[in-house]
């Protein structure tokens, strides 16, 4: 059995922006602009501001903190939003501006908690319109019923699944990622293709999460370069977009697995940015991997009309390389020590990631703590 979940209305390309209006008119009276400093300062919400006064509607602008905000800095942002009266939230982010929102929705005038919901997400119940704009290409958070918060006693990434947070209203235009800055497109990209290649290589990979994470994979390996390197590839930072939310949609039906797994800690305790843990972990688990996966990256070599094949086992391995030329081609660091990290902390990273057993169960092959050992030595 396989499902698939998706948001209600979704918009995509150059200047779709201007369609929030067939959103907002006539629904909402009362809408929460849901942003973060840095993208206020980047001018994009002005830009969606200019929509909504088009609009019959009052708004606000709640300024989230911080990026990857813990459960508690979550919590907080719930109880002031609780105090007023909206009845929609419009997000207009990243990963983190995204996840708040979704969690702020299942939980406006609950009697529950951030806290409760980590051990029962189904508690939380939407009832307020929900919109998301993201900013990068990307986390795919505007597909997902999930939402990733930061647990600082266990140092961990935890993810809250509820299909109640999945939007009602999403608006993919590369026209308000053209001046995102390098460095965020190259991680938050990556982030995208892990989810693409590990929701393909996932043992809860089927058709329909196929469907997506090819199309995503394809997408991201063609245009992901030139949409991080040359701000004006507007057709390409649209494809990113597209691509970001495939690959959402594909962990919706299927499901990250062992690099997500073991990147949660180094987001949890050292506050390594999500995209750049995961663009450290993905080969180590991919060539870890490899072999289990070797049917699913044949399929990926033929996809994505990889050539230099001599036999059909030399496909994964060209596949991986075409991975690892990308991660390079972006500068994602390579070592756990340009980070900080040293030897004596890899047994601590191995029992925290160890603990991240909601992925690590679709991992095609089993990892145990000495295999995770290695994984972590092999990028010391
Ligand atoms: N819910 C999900 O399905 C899902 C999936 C993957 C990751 N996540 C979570 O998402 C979070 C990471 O999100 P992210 O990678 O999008 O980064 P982010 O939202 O943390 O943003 C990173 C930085 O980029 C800035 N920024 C974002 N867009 C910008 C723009 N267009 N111009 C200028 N600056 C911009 C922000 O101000 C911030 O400083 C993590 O907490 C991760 O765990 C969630
Ligand atoms: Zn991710």
């Amino acid at each position: 059995m396989y499902s698939l979940k998706l948001p209600r209305n979704i918009v995509s390309g150059a200047g779709s922006l201007k369609e929030l209006g067939t959103a907002v008119q006539g629904k909402y009276k009362n809408v929460a602009v849901f942003s973060d400093g840095g993208i206020i300062k980047s001018g994009i919400v002005d830009k969606v501001i200019e929509q909504l006064n088009c609009c019959d509607v009052q708004y606000e602008i709640i300024e989230t903190a911080t990026k990857e905000p813990t459960c508690d800095e979550s919590q907080q942002i719930i109880d002031d939003f609780n105090r007023k009266d909206f009845d929609a939230i419009l997000a207009v982010g990243g990963g983190s501006v995204m996840d708040l929102a979704k969690l702020t929705s299942i939980l406006v005038g609950s009697e529950h908690s951030v806290r409760d919901l980590l051990e029962s997400p189904l508690l939380g119940k939407r009832t307020i319109g929900l919109m998301m704009i993201p900013t990068t290409a990307g986390t795919g958070s505007e597909a997902t019923p999930n939402s990733i918060v930061l647990v600082p006693e266990k140092e961990l990434k935890v993810g809250i699944v509820n299909p109640e947070m999945i939007p009602d209203f999403v608006i993919l235009d590369g026209d308000l990622i053209r001046d995102l800055p390098l460095e965020i497109a190259a991680s938050t990209g990556i982030d995208a293709l892990t989810h693409a290649i590990e929701c393909y290589t996932s043992k809860l990979a089927n058709p329909f999460s196929n469907l997506f994470a090819a199309e995503s994979l394809k997408l991201i390996v063609h245009n992901i370069e030139k949409a991080c390197s040359d701000k004006d590839s507007i057709d390409e930072k649209n494809n990113m977009l597209l691509a970001a939310f495939y690959a959402g949609i594909a962990i919706t039906s299927s499901g990250t697995t062992a690099v997500h797994a073991l990147s949660y800690p180094l987001g949890g305790k050292y506050k390594i940015p999500h995209g750049i843990a995961n663009g450290m972990m993905l080969m180590p688990v991919m060539r870890f991997n490899e072999r289990a996966c070797q049917k699913e990256l044949v399929e990926c070599y033929d996809m994505l009309n990889l050539s230099g094949a001599k036999r059909i086992e030399e496909k994964s391995n060209i596949v991986l390389m075409r991975i690892e030329e990308i991660i390079s081609n972006l500068a994602i660091p390579k070592t756990l020590r340009e980070l900080h990290i040293e030897v004596d902390d890899i047994d601590q990273l191995v029992q925290s990631g160890m603990k991240v057993e909601r992925l690590l169960k679709n991992n095609k092959r089993i990892v145990s703590p000495e295999d995770a050992k290695k994984i972590y030595q092999a990028i010391l």
